[in-house]
């Protein structure tokens, strides 16, 4: 099986991508990634010299360049990952996201179709996609996958978009798909601009740590290799057409996750009781910040037999300790455009 997976250098694309070559010798892997300031062959350089694998340096924008691709290497399956994936970055600059996001997804559609039409057996278009198409909740009630779609950030706007055109290329075209919606994932490789990540580069650096409006915001959080494994068993055994929800089962309020943070690092890092809790601030919150996300994921825990394998406080301190092993790769992608961001975004120095 040729299988391209596109956004391979991201956070999570790698992990799949690092599974997949693992665990199926015989299936080649072809990485697709524009490396843009997310994507980093760091996250990947332990897999680079496998037989079956290969890196491909490309923008998925560009139409011409993925048809010619698709017909030089006749991929039978694709996973896509690559996105525009920071919802902040999404109030500041939103038709990137239209770019990447749907207009990308449309590319690759229109390529798998292409290859694909005169015979659909055994080829698979898996999208991955996020629960923030379904909006937000208020303090009860969870997202299944029959909740309509309210996507109230440009982010969310583009991925639902992207998930209704990859559901009419399966009714238009018969392309066959899946689509998977996950909720907030969290782990080694995450870039440093998303909650978990920038604050433990935050805790270590003794900097403070900005929680939006009063921080009683609710995310379902799930470590990465759990969405990876689901990602694999709904490929494998998923049933073409439909969508599969995951989550953690694992809510939590930023506040009380930023605590918890806290409280773990002060511990790893030998830190008096109660020091990096002082550096909590709050500033002004996201415009049109989403009260509540949590996923009801029973669909792929009874059909697919996934649930998560760690707890949040494991997980946590897995990712706290890899943080602190990787301060290179921390330095690396802290440096460049990404001060310029912080700077701007955050009115301070990164
Ligand atoms: P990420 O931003 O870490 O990685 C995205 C990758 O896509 C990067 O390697 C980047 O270089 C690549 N990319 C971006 N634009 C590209 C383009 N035009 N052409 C080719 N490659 C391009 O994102 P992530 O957090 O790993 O998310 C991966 C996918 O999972 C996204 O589709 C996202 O919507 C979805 N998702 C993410 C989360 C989460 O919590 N991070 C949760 C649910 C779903
Ligand atoms: P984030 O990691 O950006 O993921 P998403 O917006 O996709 O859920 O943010 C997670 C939560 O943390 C969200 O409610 C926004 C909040 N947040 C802060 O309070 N401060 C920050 O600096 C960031 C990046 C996020």
């Amino acid at each position: 099986m040729k299988i391209l997976i596109t956004g391979g250098a991201g956070f999570i694309g790698s992990h799949v991508v690092r599974r997949m070559v693992k665990r199926y010798p015989n299936y080649h892997i072809y990485n697709l990634d524009a490396l843009t300031y997310a994507g980093n062959l760091e996250n990947i350089k332990d897999i680079e010299s496998f037989k079956n694998y290969t890196f491909i340096k490309g923008d998925i924008t560009n139409a011409e360049f993925l048809n010619s691709l698709f017909l030089k290497y006749k991929f039978s399956s694709v996973i896509h990952l690559a996105a525009e994936s920071h919802v902040d970055r999404s109030i500041i600059d939103p038709l990137a996201f239209v770019k990447t996001n749907v207009i990308g997804t449309v590319n690759l559609l229109n390529a798998s179709k292409e290859l694909w039409k005169d015979d659909f057996t055994n080829k698979l278009f898996y999208h991955v996609s996020t629960d923030e198409v379904y909006g937000s909740l208020e303090n009860c009630g969870l997202f299944t996958e029959n909740t309509s779609y309210k996507p109230n950030s440009p982010y969310a706007a583009s991925k639902a978009s992207s998930d209704h055109f990859v559901r009419a290329y399966g009714e238009t075209y018969n392309l066959p798909f899946i689509i998977s919606n996950c909720s907030n994932n969290y782990g080694p490789n995450h870039f440093p601009e998303k909650l978990i990540p920038l604050f433990i580069n935050n805790i270590i650096n003794k900097k403070s740590l900005p929680v939006y409006g009063d921080g009683n915001y609710t995310r379902d959080w799930l470590y990465v290799e759990d969405h990876a494994k689901a990602i694999d068993l709904a490929f494998h055994k998923g049933k073409t057409g439909e969508t599969y929800n995951i989550g953690g089962f694992n809510e939590w309020k930023n506040i009380d996750l930023v605590k918890l943070l806290c409280k773990q690092m002060d511990t790893i890092l030998n830190r008096p009781g109660g020091e990096s809790k002082k550096l909590i601030t709050f500033v002004k919150d996201r415009p049109g910040h989403d009260l509540r996300y949590a996923i009801d994921a029973t669909k792929i825990n009874e059909e697919l037999d996934w649930k998560p394998s760690v707890t949040f406080e494991e997980g946590l301190l897995k990712t706290i300790n890899w943080y602190l092993e990787n301060q290179e790769w921390l330095k690396n992608v802290t440096s460049g455009s990404y001060v310029e961001y912080y700077s701007k975004m955050y009115n301070q120095k990164a």
